[in-house]
């Protein structure tokens, strides 16, 4: 059983697979943080609440054993009640007053796991069953409600959270702080890894000690953003991919967000994570409630490795949805960097023809097919063919394209509106807005305010029409800007600072309709490159555009980065032209196969113009790709090379679950001097198993040699005394 309760130490254990998380009703009806790691046998562990009396802090209510609210470790910690430390929960009530104060009052515990009104949400499913505990918590004084909610997948190490919120009293509150998740660590011996960047430089890992202090990391644009991502691992300070413990928390949500972690007087960490309360508020009148998103807890006990391939099962088998979730994705050619604006249906035929002979499976038209688009300054929001470019229409093309044996794509910005669109000029008071302000240009565009249904409902009647006109199957759904006078045209002025989470809840509503309208059709989730890539975005598109950076060195970083919780079959990864566009590298076009390899794969290129033994490359490249990918898939990933710490090298692995088969990838990236070749060791594997390499199946080896004592790597040459750099080699092993 994954959740019990202990009547006499009033103590609630969840365990999970490897994991024990136990919390406890505590002197006063708090709720205290017990423990949250490996597995322990005990039903309760209430001794790690007694706390040592400290000078200057505030006591409430003159307890015979010290209890004081800076000190003990909560489950869902309030503003303005002696706790000075980061809160979970803030408000504002109808006096203005912002003191909170949570009790226990009850709880229940049921099998499955209830969904998130509005929101994504992992769910159970009879592979991957799950448990619930629900605490229902009371500030007596507002009579404002917090359901905690917490599931536990029990074939898993995973935990998630929620926190559901009701207001019970006869006057309206505000929350003005309502984060999904609080945990106490008792340590402050811990390093915090995250995810950062820019465009074009998505997801690269930092990762540094934690000092006394509060240290975050956030988005207030909209967007979970380039620059940040929704994930945070703490762990030992030794812990390294597969060694040591590591706590992953990753933020099912796609707009602004906080992950923070607060190491205290007393040596303790406290992490938080939950939207961000910079520019937050919600109205809760008389009944009204509020659900915040979930949090997705992993414990490792073996490093980095473990925690990612968690998160990877998890997000595979209990967030994507939908008729691709485990079947392989066509293998795509998308127009953009080949032709950027520049099309017209004849190129892209052309394209086509060529693509098809190749062996690839779906074209994707991308930005530039509507209005009258020719860059990026006009006509987002007018979902109609522009018949300048595509001539004869939209069907006409596809139905060409399908006579060539492919699918058809096409790319949309529906959240966006250009201000010369005929949609802005008819409804200039649908864009995001400060009355009175001018409105801040973000690549020529607007946001549209999609709190308002009849915005969404329009936009998406336009998008119907395309796509009830012809035979698609595919979208790229991109978002290219972030948000700025964030204001509606429709709110009242005391949930204005909602719009920032209406919006998003706007999108999902969007995206949910979109996806169960039309259950056939492939959903990519797209935001000037990988600045959505997360975890609430997974639940409607089974793969997101990784980056715009297609260069294979730089992905390298950008693939490992994400792969720390997102499934690297979900990342969306091209082949495209050299020099690369964004960054001017030539690499072999072999390299750029393989790391496009590991995500869904694809080209983006004018295949018409590459040159001729870059295009004879192609089916044999597409033949590797369909060998591999059941294991990009369904296996584990095991990362072997880091380019954050050494970037002579990068290699990974697929390991089939049952162990019968691994790919190995190795990437030259700067060759060492004077240096041949690498002894690897390799992961994931039987140790009990004999393996061969495909390419010498005559000799065989041991899986616990194989990964005790590795395989030598030798460094790739291009010819006479020329260091292959950027190469890379693929080794298939097999169980004999
Ligand atoms: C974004 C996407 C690109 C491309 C362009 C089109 O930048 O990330 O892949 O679709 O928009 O404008």
């Amino acid at each position: 059983m994954g959740i019990s309760y202990n009547e006499e130490s009033r103590s609630f254990k969840l365990t999970a697979k490897d994991t024990v998380y136990m919390l406890a009703v505590i002197n006063g009806e708090y709720l205290g943080h017990v423990y949250y790691g490996k597995k322990v046998p005990d039903e309760q562990l209430n001794y790690l609440m007694r706390l040592e009396e400290s000078p200057f802090t505030p006591e409430r209510n003159n307890r015979d054993r010290a209890v004081y609210l800076d000190t003990t470790p909560f489950e869902y910690p309030c503003f303005g009640i002696g706790d000075y430390r980061e809160s979970a929960l803030k408000v504002m009530d109808s006096e203005g007053m912002s003191a909170c104060d949570l009790r226990y009052v009850s709880h229940r515990i049921y099998e499955g796991k209830p969904a998130l009104e509005g929101l994504p949400a992992t769910f159970a499913t009879e592979k991957s069953p799950a448990e619930t505990l629900e605490i229902t918590m009371e500030d007596a004084h507002e009579r404002l409600t917090a359901v905690l909610v917490y599931t536990v997948f029990e074939e898993l190490d995973v935990i998630t959270r929620s926190v559901r919120f009701v207001n019970g009293n006869d006057k309206p509150i505000k929350l003005t702080r309502a984060l999904s998740a609080c945990v106490e660590f008792d340590t402050d011996k811990m390093d915090m890894i995250t995810l950062n960047g820019s465009w074009a430089r998505e997801r690269h890992m930092e990762r540094c000690r934690l000092h006394v202090g509060k240290q975050l990391i956030d988005s207030c644009r909209g967007e979970s953003s380039h620059q940040n991502n929704p994930f945070v691992a703490l762990c030992e300070h030794n812990a390294d991919e597969d060694r040591g413990e590591v706590y992953g928390f990753n933020f099912v949500y796609s707009g602004n967000f906080v992950a923070e972690a607060e190491v205290t007087q007393h040596a303790k960490t406290r992490f938080l994570m939950g939207i961000n309360p910079l520019d937050f508020e919600w109205l809760l009148e008389p009944g009204e409630s509020f659900t915040a998103p979930e949090v997705v807890m992993v414990y490792s006990d073996s490093g980095l490795g473990k925690m990612s391939r968690t998160f990877h099962d998890l997000y595979r088998e209990n967030l994507i949805r939908g008729e691709y979730k485990d079947r392989r994705r066509p293998i795509l050619i998308n127009n953009w960097e080949a032709t950027y604006f520049g099309f017209t249906s004849e190129k892209l035929l052309d394209i086509a023809k060529e693509a098809s002979k190749l062996g690839i499976e779906m074209l994707v038209m991308d930005d530039g097919w509507f209005g009258h688009r020719d860059s990026d300054n006009s006509s987002l929001g007018d979902w109609f063919v522009y018949e300048k470019k595509l001539e004869g229409g939209l069907s006409a093309l596809v139905e060409k394209v399908n006579a060539l044996g492919m699918k058809f794509g096409i790319w949309f910005e529906p959240e966006m509106v250009s201000p010369d669109s005929e949609l802005y000029k008819a409804h200039p008071d649908w864009a995001i807005q400060i009355k009175g302000r001018d409105l801040t240009l973000c690549r020529e565009q607007y946001v549209l305010d999609y709190s308002r249904k009849e915005v969404r409902d329009y936009v998406y009647d336009m998008m119907r029409k395309i796509l009830d006109n012809a035979n698609i199957e595919y979208i790229k759904w991109d978002m290219n800007r972030q948000l700025t006078e964030v204001g509606s045209n429709a709110l009242p002025k005391e949930r204005q600072r909602e719009l920032w989470h209406r919006y998003v809840l706007g999108v999902y509503d969007l995206m949910g309709r979109l996806t169960s309208d039309y259950p056939h059709i492939l959903l990519e989730n797209c935001s000037g490159g990988g600045a959505r890539f997360d975890a609430g975005m997974l639940y409607f598109s089974p793969q997101i555009w990784c980056s715009d950076d297609t260069d294979a060195i730089e992905r390298l970083k950008i693939q490992h980065g994400t792969s720390m919780c997102y499934p690297c079959s979900a990342m969306g990864a091209h082949v495209s032209d050299c020099p690369n566009h964004t960054v001017g590298r030539n690499t072999p076009f072999k390299t750029r196969g393989h790391v496009a390899m590991v995500g869904t794969f694809g080209y983006e290129l004018d295949v018409t113009h590459i040159p001729q033994e870059d295009r004879d490359a192609i089916p044999g490249q597409i033949e590797e790709f369909k060998k591999y990918n059941p294991l990009v898939r369904t296996g584990d990933h095991y990362r072997i090379g880091n380019m954050f710490e050494d970037n002579t090298f990068d290699a990974w692995m697929f390991v089939a679950k049952d162990k019968s088969e691994a790919m190995f990838e190795f990437v030259q990236v700067m060759g060492r001097p004077n240096q041949r070749s690498r002894r690897i060791r390799l992961k994931g594997l039987d140790p009990d198993a004999y393996y061969y390499e495909e390419s010498r199946p005559e000799e065989t080896f041991s899986g616990a040699a194989l990964m005790n004592a590795g395989i030598n790597v030798a460094w790739i040459w291009n010819g006479d005394g020329i260091y292959g750099d950027f190469s890379s080699k693929i080794l298939h092993f097999v169980r004999k």
